[in-house]
């Protein structure tokens, strides 16, 4: 999978720019805040259709702008095709797609036309951020490849939005025994089948990347460390795809209902969940090793494109922001020998050339970012 070209308009700190990519290595290189990590957030947009990071579109409009626009070329083996996204705040909100031309309804239309696999300083948050960190990672990975995921996270939410304005009517009126409330009821098994559907794709997903990272790890550590994810349900009960998660939901809702009803939020379901990821059987976020911690995000994110390939039959792009200087030597330079081996596309941001040297100079295309603007470097190449 390829992108081939970007053009930009209003987007973060750029106002109007177009960029012609290699299909091998494209380095940026630019001071701190000159607009490198924009440009890969703007690639990743094209992907899912939103921002990667928790932030508002709004946010993502040039400073005194109305709208931001994104539009991609991509080429995969289903042909070429330009992928556009607009986004304005004029009179009233709007957010359109395209692809190859035509609009589409929903964001979840854009899922598999650009697969990206993105690798930054934040990263390291799976290990040792939130839950919600860790349910993101999986999220995000499993909507750019399939449709009817993204569509269903986005309906759980809804779902989610108005049972948890029932709960807050209901404890306005006291109401003592939910239970009866039929407008509850409906709610609850809409969310209970929806999020088990959710919830059977997560555990479906582990399955195919627990042994592609299991084998990354080792690679990267000779055979010496043996990592797993486990899936939590509500943060606490390992689950396998074997469970009966419908029932497992109506169970969690039952005993749950007093306490969501006491705080008008809802406390079960697949937006409480989390993953455990250990090392030879202990808890990596509590007792790994900050380099221990780090060769398993590199192996998580290797093994993100090979299950992206194992899905689609293509390799994803890559996407490091600010990572390689993060790697020691060894690291770098496995991770820089798979890229070339496998000839997948990679967009490299830095904010100098050391340590890249001795990459296949054919396959790289320079380029300077500053002040919000790319300035390609033909003749580097
Ligand atoms: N909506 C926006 N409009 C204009 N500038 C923005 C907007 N959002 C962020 N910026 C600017 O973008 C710059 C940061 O760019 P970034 O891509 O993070 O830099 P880096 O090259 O260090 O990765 C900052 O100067 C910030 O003020
Ligand atoms: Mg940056």
């Amino acid at each position: 999978m390829l992108i081939t070209s970007i053009a930009l308009q209003n987007y973060r700190n750029y106002q109007q720019q177009r960029c012609d990519f290699c299909p091998g290595i494209n380095l940026f290189l630019g001071d701190n805040a000159q607009g490198k990590t924009n440009l890969i957030e703007a690639i990743y947009y094209l992907s899912i259709g939103k921002a990667y990071r928790p932030v508002k579109d709004e946010q993502l409009i040039l400073w005194g702008k109305q709208n931001f626009m994104i539009r991609g070329t991509l080429e995969s083996r289903q042909g070429t095709t330009t992928a556009e996204i607009q986004y304005s705040i004029g009179e009233k909100k709007s957010k359109t797609f395209k692809l190859g031309g035509l609009a589409l309804k929903k964001a979840e239309e854009l899922s598999g036309s650009l697969t990206s696999v993105l690798f930054s300083p934040d990263n390291m948050s799976i290990i040792k951020g939130s839950p919600q960190e860790r349910r993101h990672f999986l999220d995000y990975d499993i909507s750019q490849i399939s449709r009817s995921y993204a569509k269903n996270l986005a309906i759980y939410q809804r779902l989610l939005v108005q049972r948890n304005n029932l709960l807050k009517r209901l404890r306005e009126k006291r109401v003592m025994s939910p239970e009866k409330n039929s407008e509850l009821e409906l709610w609850d098994a809409q969310l209970a089948e929806v999020g088990s559907k959710i919830i059977e794709k997560r555990l479906h997903t582990l399955a195919k990347m627990n042994p592609l990272t299991r084998l990354m790890q080792r690679k990267l550590t000779g055979g010496q460390e043996n990592i797993e994810i486990h899936y939590l349900f509500n943060r606490k009960t390992e689950i396998q795809s074997s469970t009966d998660l419908k029932a497992m939901l109506h169970a969690a809702r039952d005993e749950a209902l007093k306490e969501d009803l006491r705080f008008g939020t809802t406390q079960w379901g697949p937006h409480r969940d989390d993953l455990l990821i250990t090392l030879n059987g202990i808890h990596l976020k509590q007792y790994g090793s900050q380099g221990q911690q780090r060769t398993a995000v590199l192996a998580l994110k290797l093994a993100e494109l090979e299950f992206f390939r194992g899905e689609s039959g293509e390799y994803p792009i890559l996407l490091l922001d600010d990572v390689l200087s993060e790697l020691d030597e060894n690291r770098r330079q496995q991770l820089l020998e798979l890229i070339q081996e496998k000839a997948i596309q990679c967009f490299i941001t830095a904010t100098e050339k050391s340590g890249l040297e001795k990459m296949d100079k054919r396959q790289i295309k320079y380029f300077e970012v500053r002040q919000g603007r790319i300035i390609s470097h033909e003749m580097q190449a």
